[in-house]
């Protein structure tokens, strides 16, 4: 009960034998020896299992990902976050094999896509996943949005008009397929993304399982403050996924890209370089380590060594002042929003749904 109640935050010191990020680089040019140093924070989950706060997202590029996995892992990330929808399974799976890194230290994640949410093919559609990761369990999966397309192969379903064809079965008996997953030990916790706080709300009322994680859009213009604090409340951790905002072209380009996406970069925010300069660290830190601060783990993608680099050196103390200074740019500006295609009113009772545009990506 406590454990549903209260998050634990292990913030476990350099010594943890399962979380090493602290690795050696040379530092190209000057011939020396750089030491990379970060507090190693990992989360307790309600479900016992620890997550680690800074992680790796796969959403694009599919061409780089095995190379970028792979480099991730020797860089020090133990979080992965993949998807079926993204296409990717096997190059992370290769890339898992080919950093050298045991399958038991990486703390893997992956979710059902809309097509596969019928109760029958839920376990078909794990198996396929499991398959083309080459890995015999997965520590999360996840309900990818709460809306149920149309069964069949057609992840994106439509009719002779283009419209999304929605199933006959819902999000609820979705949840209590994912549930019969955990029991076969092929799936160590359960979760959802892109849930309003009433569809969590309704998974709990109905089957009584509180998920373990809940993956939403959560940035400096994007805080969810008051939801956050709900969430805390009851037991579900959060990643943070597109965690640097707007960074990416994504948002400024998708048939659903709204307004709001193309304005001023969050990491361009002036305070965010200020508190950045005050740490010797970098706007894209700063940003990644106040999701850490607040108790939430982040994903950023990327496929760029140095990013990559910069990105695991993200897990860092801020001053109480530098979140307050980060707390006002919260201008709640929602970048991932398919609503209208899905034809399902998203983050129903959330903030930053304003705007919302038609649009299509499939
Ligand atoms: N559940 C969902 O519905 C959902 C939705 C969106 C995303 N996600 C997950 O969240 C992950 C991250 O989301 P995202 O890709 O939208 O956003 P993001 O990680 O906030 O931004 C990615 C962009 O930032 C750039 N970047 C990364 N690290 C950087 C650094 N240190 N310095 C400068 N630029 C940097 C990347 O560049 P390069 O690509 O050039 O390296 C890329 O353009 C995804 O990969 C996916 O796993 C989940």
């Amino acid at each position: 009960m406590a454990l549903l109640l209260h998050k634990r935050v292990a913030r476990l010191q350099g010594l943890q034998k399962l979380n090493l990020t602290t690795s050696i680089s040379k530092s190209l040019g000057y011939g020396f020896v750089r030491y990379i140093q970060t507090q190693p924070t990992r989360y307790t989950l309600n479900t016992g299992d620890k997550i680690p706060a800074i992680g790796f997202g796969t959403f694009q590029d599919p061409g780089a990902q095995e190379d970028a996995v792979s480099r991730a892992l020797q860089a020090g990330l133990r979080l992965i976050d993949t998807a079926r929808v993204y296409d990717v399974e096997k190059q992370v799976g290769k890339g898992i094999k080919a950093s050298g890194v045991p399958r038991e230290e990486i703390f893997l994640g992956t979710k059902l896509w809309c097509n596969n949410y019928h109760p029958d093919d839920v376990d078909g559609a794990l198996q396929d996943s499991l398959r083309d990761l080459d890995t015999p369990y997965v520590d999360l999966l996840l309900m990818h949005y709460p809306c149920t397309f149309k069964r069949g192969k057609d992840r994106f379903p439509r009719d002779g008009d283009g419209k999304m064809i929605h199933g006959e079965t819902n999000y609820v008996d979705t949840w209590k397929a994912m549930q019969e997953l955990v029991k076969t030990g092929e799936v160590k916790a359960i979760g959802v993304s892109n849930f309003s706080k009433g569809e969590i709300e309704t998974l709990i009322n109905e089957t009584g399982v509180v998920p373990a994680v809940h993956q939403m859009e959560v940035h400096p213009y994007l805080q969810q403050k008051a939801f956050n604090k709900w969430l805390d409340s009851q037991g579900i951790h959060v990643v943070q996924f597109s965690p640097l905002g707007n960074m990416n072209d994504f948002y400024r380009t998708t048939g659903w890209s709204k307004e709001v996406s193309h304005m001023m970069k969050v990491i361009d925010q002036p305070i965010l370089k200020e508190i950045a300069a005050k740490h010797g660290k970098s706007a894209v830190q700063v940003v990644l380590a106040w999701g850490v601060n607040s108790g939430r783990s982040v994903i950023p993608k990327s496929t760029i060594d140095w990013q990559i680099k910069e990105n695991v050196e993200a897990d860092f103390k801020l001053d109480p002042e530098d979140m307050e200074k980060i707390a006002e740019l919260d201008i709640k500006a929602r970048f991932n929003d398919p609503s209208l295609d899905y034809r399902w009113r998203l983050y129903s009772d959330l903030e930053g749904i304003e705007g919302t545009v038609e649009g299509k990506t499939h």
